[in-house]
């Protein structure tokens, strides 16, 4: 283990802004945070007060200036089934493993529950940070516990749903625990008789279109792909973080005023009975899809993820989000919540 200073974090964020940390280095056990931890503590002079920043894939980031702390990149491996009862399996994944080959890993030995969670980036430590979600499905459905290093008492912890508290791209590491703990596995409970989630208007499209006669989860991940593939800009080409805010949720009684006004307004209702709103349709309609301003964009296909087509700094695509922001606050009285963690 190296702590290396003034360190590059291009590679390791998907929007590719050009940051440094003042310190970088890479942990692979809780043993190695646990001494990195102690060198910041007693050796790394200069460096300020900052917390350390973890990070997993960097697909959920953006870099408005350099990291004047030490950033520790979460490396931990491994993926066995832990155990099993009639129902289902217990599986266990290392923080540092990438998220879509442990969905593939599920795939191939038929435990069902994340198909539709496919192709999202990043790794497996930073699932339950949003809770990542997609095409009517949550990890939080499919979650049963994980292992965390509390950074204060250095103590491994075992937190489960209850403790995460996750809801809509949230968790209590957004909260009232953030910055506490570093996620070091994540354990899924998994079918072993699969229940299909193929309600998501466009993943029944793509299914119908594939001409899929007997429905499989491998055949979802596939029909999710397809979608994800089609419609996201993919990070190795566009620098992006997926969608750079949140679907705002509103009561029934603000939607249907709403759409007095907005007639073509794209809502749905939610099981607790309020609407979450499509983000990307507001942001459209402010005229904002496809722009660009010197390399920082909202993407063509997809107006809730915004783009750096290149050497945009990170303090450009904040400029432009907050714009955005501003204008479908103006026109439609919604405030849009960040998705995308800022540093
Ligand atoms: P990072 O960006 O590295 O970190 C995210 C946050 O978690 C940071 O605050 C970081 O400090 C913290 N963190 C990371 N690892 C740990 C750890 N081990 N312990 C404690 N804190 C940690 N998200 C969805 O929910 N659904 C989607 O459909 C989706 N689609 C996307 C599509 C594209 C093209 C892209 C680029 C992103 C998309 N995302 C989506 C967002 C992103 O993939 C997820 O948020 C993912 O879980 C981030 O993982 P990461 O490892 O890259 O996290
Ligand atoms: N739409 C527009 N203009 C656009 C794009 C979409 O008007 O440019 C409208 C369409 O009417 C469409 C609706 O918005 O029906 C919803 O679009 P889409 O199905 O693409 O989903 P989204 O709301 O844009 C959300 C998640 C994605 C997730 C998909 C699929 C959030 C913030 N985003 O996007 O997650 O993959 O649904 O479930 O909830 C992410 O979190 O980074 C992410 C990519």
């Amino acid at each position: 283990m190296q702590i290396q200073e003034n360190f590059p974090l291009r590679p390791y964020n998907t929007f590719g802004i050009d940051a440094k940390a003042r310190h970088f280095s890479s942990f692979s056990s809780a043993e190695e945070l646990e001494e990195l931890l102690s060198i910041q503590s007693k050796q790394l002079s200069g460096s300020s007060n900052l917390p350390p920043l973890v990070l997993g894939g960097g697909s959920n980031i953006l870099f408005s200036k350099d990291y004047d702390g030490l950033v520790l990149k979460n490396n931990i491996p491994g993926m066995e089934e832990l155990t099993e009862d009639e129902e289902y399996v217990y599986v266990r994944a290392g923080a540092g493993e990438n998220w879509h080959q442990f969905v593939k890993y599920c795939l191939g030995r038929d435990w069902a529950g994340l198909e539709n969670l496919s192709l999202i980036p990043g790794n497996v430590g930073a699932a339950p940070i949003q809770n990542i979600g997609a095409y009517g499905v949550e990890l939080a459905e499919v979650f049963w516990n994980l292992e965390a290093f509390h950074l204060q008492e250095k103590k491994i912890y075992t937190l489960t749903e209850t403790d995460c508290e996750f809801g809509y791209r949230d968790s209590s590491f957004k909260n009232k625990n953030k910055g506490r703990f570093v996620i070091l596995s994540v354990c899924f409970r998994l079918r072993k008789d699969p229940i299909f989630h193929t309600s998501y208007g466009s993943l029944h499209e793509e299914l119908d279109r594939m001409g899929i006669k007997e429905l499989t989860i491998q055949a979802i991940s596939q029909a999710v792909i397809n979608i994800r593939s089609s419609k996201l800009p993919d990070p190795a080409v566009i620098g992006n973080a997926g969608s750079f805010f949140k679907n705002p949720t509103v009561s029934i009684a603000e939607f249907e005023d709403l759409k007095e006004k907005f007639p073509g307004i794209v809502g749905h209702e939610t099981l607790s009975g309020s609407v979450k709103l499509a983000a990307a349709w507001m942001i459209e309609q402010c005229g904002w899809k496809g722009y660009r301003r010197g390399d920082a964009g909202c993407h063509e296909k997809q107006a809730l993820v915004l783009v750096n087509y290149g050497n945009a700094s990170g303090a450009e695509i904040l400029a432009l989000s907050e714009e955005i922001q501003q204008s479908v606050f103006k026109k439609f009285g919604i405030t849009l919540e960040r998705e995308v963690n800022i540093v």
